[in-house]
């Protein structure tokens, strides 16, 4: 039954020259693609939900769908996480749901607000036995929204909205999290790149310098793979200048850097829209949804599967190594895992 914190697997991925894909869940569909594709590779994973998933999805479904899978899959270390949690009360009711794992991010608001809901949020969390992911600096998409800026003016400032290396060393004495979302260039969504798509590294070796062992994730960090924009767009979509961030500059920050997750939900949506367009478009008078959901799901599967594997974030295989870690450190688990 290993579902487990990410601890045990960022001990390893630090310094192992892999990563772990944070894969975000909405339905069944979408949960069974990442967790056969896992299965299939033997790679660790973490389960993702969004306040807008929970909302969308009503948790409870999820909750089962998700113990369906580890149930299935009894061999592979699975951490459930909150991503994007915005409030302390959403941090207790994960907690409370049998999350292992939670994310609090305040890095929209003031560095001084951000320190003082991370830290609330962390020791709620460290109390349950639960780990905690926050943001500093800020990431395009969504978040410059927040701020109003325009996508080009993010770019042409990327500079500024850089994670601050010392900045960061202070937020982790004070706050006491156990990793932190860095911006260093990536977006969320399908358009993150203007221009050339180009990781910041070199923050990313000043971060490290001043975080010695501070386990990085990277947020934004789908591929937007153009075997699907060319499906979307061929079946009637318009993706005009998609842009995601190369498997290669990915598969880099896994091998050379402390990046020990990295956030995957587009390439989950962009799979699954695809191949339901193809579907209509080629068979119209086609109505059962298993016969559209089921190619979406195969696409997920295979695509997962690349992301796993060593062009990408090299944790295939790695299932056993980070079972047998959880099981040297006593086999931690939060105090509502069971829930
Ligand atoms: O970072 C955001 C994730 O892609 C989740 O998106 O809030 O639409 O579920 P969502
Ligand atoms: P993408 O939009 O690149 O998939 O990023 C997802 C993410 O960061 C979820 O927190
Ligand atoms: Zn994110």
């Amino acid at each position: 039954m290993p579902l487990m914190t990410t601890k045990p697997m960022f001990d390893l991925a630090y310094s192992g020259g892999f990563a772990i894909g944070a894969f975000n869940v909405n339905n069944m569909e979408i949960t069974q693609g990442i967790i056969e594709a896992c299965a299939a590779e033997q790679s660790p994973l973490i389960l993702q939900v969004s306040k807008g998933a929970r909302k969308y999805a009503n948790y409870r479904y999820l909750r089962h769908i998700i113990a369906a899978a580890v149930e299935e899959h009894p061999e592979l270390p699975i951490a459930i996480h909150l991503d994007h949690g915005d409030t302390v009360d959403l941090v207790q009711t994960c907690i409370n749901d049998g999350f292992t794992s939670v994310m609090i991010d305040g890095s929209h608001h003031d560095y001084e607000h951000n320190v003082e809901l991370t830290k609330k949020a962390t020791d709620l969390a460290h109390a349950h036995g639960v780990t905690v992911e926050a943001e500093l600096g800020m990431l395009g998409g969504i978040e410059e929204d927040v701020v109003g800026l325009s996508a080009e003016d993010y770019e042409k400032n990327i500079e500024k909205f850089l994670t601050d290396p010392d900045q960061a060393a202070d937020f982790w004495k004070r706050t006491g999290i156990d990793s932190l979302a860095v911006a260093i260039g990536t977006s969320h969504g399908a358009y993150k790149f203007k221009h050339e798509a180009k990781l910041a590294f070199n923050r990313i070796e000043q971060i490290m310098k001043t975080c010695p062992g501070l386990p990085l994730v990277m947020h934004g960090s789908s591929s937007v793979p153009q075997e699907f924009i060319d499906l979307v767009n061929k079946y009637g979509g318009a993706m005009p200048n998609a842009k995601g961030v190369p498997e290669e500059q990915i598969n880099y920050a896994a091998k050379h850097y402390g990046v020990c997750k990295v956030n995957i939900d587009t390439d989950l949506r962009l799979a699954l829209t695809a191949k339901i367009r193809e579907v209509f478009a080629t068979k119209p008078a086609e109505f059962d949804p298993r016969n559209y959901l089921g190619p979406g799901r195969e696409a997920i599967i295979s695509m997962v599967k690349r992301k796993v594997g060593p062009s990408c974030l090299n944790s295939a295989g790695k299932a056993e190594a980070v079972i047998k870690h959880w099981e040297k450190l006593g086999k931690p688990l939060p105090k509502y895992y069971t829930k």
